[in-house]
């Protein structure tokens, strides 16, 4: 097959649901983000429809079930990003740290006189504890970085709430963390009490939904600082907002439960960093992003099946429909 238009919907905002339906009419082909809802409402009213092509390695707005039912193949566009987000994720982490958003206000309202010993004081990083909740590339490339700046990392590799400690089993890439980073790994509670910092690094699913709510939150040290570049509903916004609210933790935030929307109290507060969900958002990998997406869809119409495929287990039966 070949593409016969395209069509480019400029959006500044998340397209309403109509508009997204209206958009995607006779579509057979969209590339997406995460900001697009195209949960089962939408794509059952797209009847055309045979590929999402999403521009970004996270899908969780993509109803992948009723995908793999309706015969429409998802990709993504997973490996390209993980150094943008993980460098994000440690700018958060040091800006939280290091109250560099302050000092910058601080210095711009003209308030800086001189010298002052005491002056915006901060944590220091190195030698404190760093626990990555989700190990995957993005997880890892944070684990590099944060044994760059000398701090113990811990983590969990599969993100599930878990209650006590459980055993273990540590396999080849525990050991090739423990080797060439000193990483450990640890169950999830142990992370939550033993860290100074925590960073998520895991991927919105069902059974990561709400996986740091008020019981996780409350496990945490206080002044624990709380680094979010993966969905924010992966933590509940209402015990989050709580917890910085009284102070016991301080937030870092790339991503929020209902974005654009962020919780006037996190905007108010002075122990939050926040970020408008920018982790891959360099030039460079934004245009490796797009140029992975096109190259799965132009696989597609050639027939081949493309690495970065979600659910590849459709192709065969899909790919003829095109
Ligand atoms: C992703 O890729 O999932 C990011 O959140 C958007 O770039």
């Amino acid at each position: 097959m070949k593409i016969e238009s395209v069509t480019y919907v400029e959006r500044a905002a998340p397209l309403t649901a109509s508009e997204l339906t209206a958009a995607l009419s006779g579509i057979d082909i969209v590339l997406s983000e995460p900001q697009d809802d195209l949960s089962k409402g939408i794509l059952s009213r797209c009847k055309a429809l045979k590929m999402v092509a999403q521009r970004a390695v996270g899908y969780d707005n993509v109803d992948l079930d009723y995908c793999n039912r309706s015969g429409i193949l998802l990709s993504n566009t997973p490996g390209v990003l993980d150094n943008a987000t993980a460098d994000l994720a440690f700018s958060l982490l040091l800006c939280a740290a290091r109250r560099i958003v302050e000092a910058d206000r601080y210095v711009r309202a003209g308030l800086w006189h001189g010298f002052e010993s005491d002056l915006l004081l901060g944590r220091e990083i190195s030698g404190k504890t760093l626990g990555i909740v989700g190990l995957g590339r993005i997880g890892e490339a944070m684990a590099r970085r944060a044994w760059g700046f000398g701090l113990k990392i811990i983590y969990c590799r599969s993100a599930h709430k878990t209650s006590g400690a459980t055993e273990i089993e540590l396999d080849e890439k525990d050991r090739r963390l423990a080797e060439s980073l000193g990483a450990r790994r640890v169950s999830m509670n142990e992370l939550l009490s033993e860290s100074d910092f925590i960073s998520l690094h895991c991927p919105l699913k069902k059974e990561t939904t709400n996986l740091i709510g008020a019981a996780e939150l409350a496990l945490m040290k206080n002044g624990c600082i709380l680094v979010n570049t993966a969905r924010g509903k992966v933590v509940e916004e209402k015990a989050l907002v709580e917890a910085v609210t009284k102070g016991k933790i301080i937030a870092a935030l790339d991503v929020f439960a209902q974005e654009p929307t962020v919780p006037p109290q996190l905007v108010k507060a002075p122990n939050t960093v926040l970020a408008p969900h920018i982790g891959s958002a360099t030039d460079e990998t934004r245009l490796a992003m797009a140029e992975l997406a096109v190259s799965a869809v132009l696989q597609v119409l050639q027939g081949q099946l493309p690495a970065n495929l979600v659910n590849p287990q459709i192709f065969e039966s899909t790919v003829n429909k095109l």
